[in-house]
């Protein structure tokens, strides 16, 4: 997608955060924006801050949760009754529940970050990719995953660290079964100062209810998280130019090389090539699969 002018994207979690920050940066693009989030009253409020830039464009708060599929479904009919059509959605709700070793991690903490980080957002992108298909012009899709998905697995969050590899294990497929009109990315943030460290007051009843607050991150110091206006506007740029992978922050780079490099050298280590080994490579299985289909059809 190359320009968002007189586009309208749906932004989960739209209403604090990276979510907000790509609101505002897409209503300063001339894009329609709708902000769901699972927090009524944060909703309305963000999309009057987004109006109040005077950008000309119209932005309107529709409540969410994304673990409930009926409440999905009724956000995508909303937002296509009210806009006539949607183009991008940034599927971008999420939460961490703070920092715990494995096995003191508790059952309802886990199931509610995987409800929100992982099913959520799977529901979120299969609903909204059906009526893409369905309306049949240029449609983008940005997941939001983490540097934890790509990079260094953080300890203490195991129950996140998982649910963000699953988006990008999810992503990665949809990625090569897309129609060329639709594309999608992987937004992968380094660690960035917004709310998510306060995500368990607003856990939902059936996940065990209200936690307390958190305090908040740094604000000085020799460890800080980038400033959360450094995301909005690099995501657009890399829609625009295409790129699959949207990393906004240096500092994630060392995690990933570190994980790629010992995943080389120890293939490198146990395994060596055969001569027909490309007869056992799945992605060649996969490609003659696909190729066949398309004869028979
Ligand atoms: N902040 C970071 O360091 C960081 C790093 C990498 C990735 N991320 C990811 O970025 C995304 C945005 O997080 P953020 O850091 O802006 O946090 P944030 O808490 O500031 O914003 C997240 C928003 O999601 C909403 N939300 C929570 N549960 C929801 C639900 N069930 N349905 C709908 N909305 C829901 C919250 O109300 C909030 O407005 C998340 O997917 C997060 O995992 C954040």
């Amino acid at each position: 997608m190359k320009n968002f002018t007189d586009k309208v994207a749906v932004i989960s979690g739209g209403a604090n955060g990276i979510g907000l920050d790509i609101g505002k940066c897409l209503a300063a693009e001339k894009c329609h924006v709708v902000i769901a989030d699972i927090d009524q009253a944060a909703c309305g409020a963000a999309a009057s801050a987004i109006s109040a830039l005077g950008h000309g464009v119209e932005v309107v708060g529709m409540a969410c949760d994304v673990t409930d599929k009926d409440q999905i479904t009724a956000l995508a009919d909303k937002a296509w009754a009210h806009f006539g059509h949607v183009d991008i959605l940034f599927n971008n709700a999420g939460v961490g529940a703070g920092l715990k070793p494995g096995d003191k991690t508790e059952d309802d903490d886990l199931r509610w970050v995987f409800e929100v980080n992982f099913f959520g957002n799977w529901n979120m992108c299969m609903e909204f990719l059906r009526r893409f298909k369905a309306q049949g012009s240029e449609a983008h899709i940005c997941n939001t995953a983490s540097e934890n998905s790509i990079g260094w697995p953080m300890p203490l969050m195991s129950g996140y660290n998982a649910s963000k590899a699953a988006v990008l294990g999810y992503t990665g497929m949809l990625r090569m079964e897309l129609p060329e009109h639709i594309a999608i990315s992987l937004l992968c943030p380094g660690w960035t100062r917004t709310d998510i460290g306060n995500s368990g007051t607003k856990r939902q009843d059936k996940f065990g209810g209200p936690k307390p607050a958190r305090p908040h991150y740094p604000q000085e110091g020799d460890h800080m998280p980038y400033e959360v206006e450094t995301v909005g506007a690099h995501t657009l740029a890399e829609i625009k130019n295409g790129s699959f992978y949207i990393f906004p922050h240096y500092a994630s780079r060392h995690l990933a090389e570190e994980r790629n490099d010992e995943i080389i050298a120890a293939f490198d280590a146990q395994t060596s090539p055969s001569e027909d080994w490309q007869k056992n490579d799945t992605r060649s299985f996969y490609e003659a699969l696909q190729a066949q289909r398309e004869r028979q059809k």
